[in-house]
């Protein structure tokens, strides 16, 4: 038997630009993400036997709604890696996967696609594959878009699909507020079909143009204040181009953003800027100290009154898929 446990790291987007169509039907992006601390724990079990599995790879999880069958992106990373490297994971036998489901689902913080990079980081320890980190990068790629991101962890411009990742220095010391409603999430590929039918007339269509603006992001304000971790302008220069179309027909995440935005004193005192991450619904407020983001929870729940409203006071993280035990 052979065991690895992991965390697997919930992001956030502190810009999400769309800027055009693609061949391949998904959306040119221009990103920068950043892991937090909050994170679900991976455990892989390996067991080799004399029997027969009718199915190599079995996945457990804690929460219900969570698939446990090859929907699952955690399930993908698995087969793709039996797929790729047959012979070196021969010798794992049954692959058992148990998620300890602490991020919300459905709700624009990559909880599934860093479930997938924890697979992809312990299989390839407990298979002694040594892939390198551009190696994961790209079979990350072939799992969902926001896969590599999760890979590299930290703070990291993303363009293409998403994934393209360059890593940058993280922020200092950034509290986060998270806030979802339980029982309410965001299909991403609604947010971006929507977003479409919406507002496609301004996409940029022509090579030169795309490349401008993937170009502007790596050298734009964002990422500018970041590398100075100027904590007010990040909070100023939050962008997401999926406010847009979530916001106006989800009035309780609007008012979860304006309750973050409204600050510890209803005035926006402490709070450095609050906004949508990805496809959203979850609402994330960025402060500069742990005391102000209890506060601030503390007054968004009170100010709401909804109990099915969920807050989880973490932090900006420079690191990623961190292996616990093995
Ligand atoms: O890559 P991932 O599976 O996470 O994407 C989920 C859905 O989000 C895609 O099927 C697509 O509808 C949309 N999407 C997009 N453009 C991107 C990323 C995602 O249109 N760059």
């Amino acid at each position: 038997m052979k065991r690895c446990v992991l965390t697997a790291p919930a992001k956030i987007n502190l810009y999400l630009e769309i800027i055009g169509d693609r061949p391949d039907g998904f959306h040119e992006l221009a990103m920068v993400m950043q892991s937090v601390a909050l994170a679900d724990r991976i455990e892989i079990v390996s067991r080799t036997s004399m029997a027969q599995f009718t199915q190599r790879i079995q996945i457990r999880c804690n929460h219900p709604d969570v698939p446990t069958d090859e929907s699952n992106l955690a399930h993908q990373a698995a087969s793709l890696l039996l797929d790729r490297f047959p012979d070196h994971l021969a010798q794992l036998g049954l692959i058992e996967i148990t998620i300890d489901k602490q991020l919300p689902i459905a709700a624009g913080l990559a909880g599934g696609s860093s479930n997938a990079a924890a697979v992809l980081v312990g299989l390839d320890l407990l298979a002694g594959l040594g892939l390198t980190q551009p190696e994961l990068c790209d079979l990350a790629a072939e799992i969902g878009s926001d896969v590599p991101f999760c890979v590299m962890g930290g703070t990291a411009i993303a363009t293409g699909r998403g994934e393209q990742v360059t890593s940058i220095p993280s922020p200092l010391g950034l509290w986060v507020l998270l806030g979802k409603y339980r029982h309410f999430g965001i299909s991403t590929p609604w947010a971006y079909k929507t977003f479409r039918q919406q507002f496609s007339d301004r996409y940029i269509s022509d090579t030169v143009g795309l490349k401008q603006r993937r170009d502007r992001v790596h050298s734009g304000s964002m990422v500018e204040a970041i590398s100075h971790s100027d904590r007010a302008a990040i909070g100023q220069l939050l962008y997401n181009d999926l406010e847009r179309v979530a916001l106006p027909v989800h009035p309780p995440v609007a008012a979860l953003r304006q309750a973050m935005a409204a600050g510890t004193d209803g005035q926006g005192a402490d709070v450095l800027g609050a906004m949508m991450s990805g496809s959203g619904p979850t609402v994330f407020a960025l402060l500069e100290t742990e005391d102000q983001a209890v506060n601030l929870r503390d007054r968004v729940q009170a100010t709401l009154d909804d109990p099915d409203l969920d807050l989880w006071v973490t932090q900006c993280s420079p690191t990623g898929i961190t292996v616990i035990d093995a």
